[in-house]
């Protein structure tokens, strides 16, 4: 999967791919992702690329003229299976869409900035919009980021254990079950006896039933 940023921040989202889970699918070609610093396609001496809103108001906005040259320069490499804008009035990111994301070949992330980008940003190049949560961030590269992750870690291949992306929470809509690493014992406070029982089938039934239990405490709107 290759996924193309485009930033006007490209070292703020070096260090997310520099390791663990991510610099490792990248190292073994599972992913490929391209930073590309939107002032590149900027036209002007300053190499702006932002401009002050019709129609007055605070805050600038980001210019449709580096965002088309940007995309229909990558478009004119290869096909898109979807133009991602980072904002907070996207539709809200969860699981189903971070699986979905990661069956594609190719996609693009446009990060927000400032006041935004000129509406016909999105309403000619831009197929879907993505908030992380309801809060605002300075900018869409820690959003893209955290989307990448999201995307990229269930890859096939991307975690060496395929098992355990498909036990995280949030898969089949329930909360991963409480886990315990040795030592058994800790000032008093014990593991669980049916951890340690060796009994594998009722070590599942007591997970499952922790996940249900845990998902209904906390997060009864995933049962509905
Ligand atoms: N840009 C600013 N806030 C954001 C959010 N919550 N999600 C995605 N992009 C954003």
């Amino acid at each position: 999967m290759r996924i193309d940023i485009i930033t006007v921040l490209p070292q703020l989202l070096e260090s997310p791919f520099q390791h663990s889970i991510l610099k490792r699918a990248i190292d073994k070609g599972i992913a490929q992702v391209n930073l590309i610093n939107l002032r590149d396609y900027s036209t002007h001496n300053q190499k702006s690329v932002d401009d002050y809103a019709f129609g007055g108001g605070a805050g600038m906005v980001m210019s449709i003229e580096p965002i088309a040259n940007c995309i229909n320069a990558l478009k004119a490499e290869r096909m898109y299976d979807e133009v991602i804008y980072t904002s907070p009035d996207g539709e809200t990111l969860n699981q189903k869409m971070a699986n979905q994301l990661s069956t594609y070949n190719n996609i693009i992330i446009l990060c927000g900035h400032y006041k935004g980008v000129d509406q016909r940003v999105r309403d000619h190049f831009i197929t879907k919009e993505i908030s992380i949560g309801d809060y605002v961030l300075s900018g869409g590269e820690l959003a893209a980021a955290v989307i990448c992750d999201s995307i990229i870690r269930i890859i096939p291949g991307a975690i060496s254990d395929e098992t355990s992306a498909l036990t995280d929470s949030f898969q089949d809509n329930l909360l991963a079950p409480p886990v315990y690493t040795r030592p058994a014992e800790y000032n008093g406070w014990k593991v669980p006896d049916i951890l340690l029982s060796g009994h594998t089938k009722n070590i599942d039934n007591w997970r499952d039933e922790q996940s249900l239990d845990r998902t209904q405490k906390r997060r009864p709107d995933l049962l509905k």
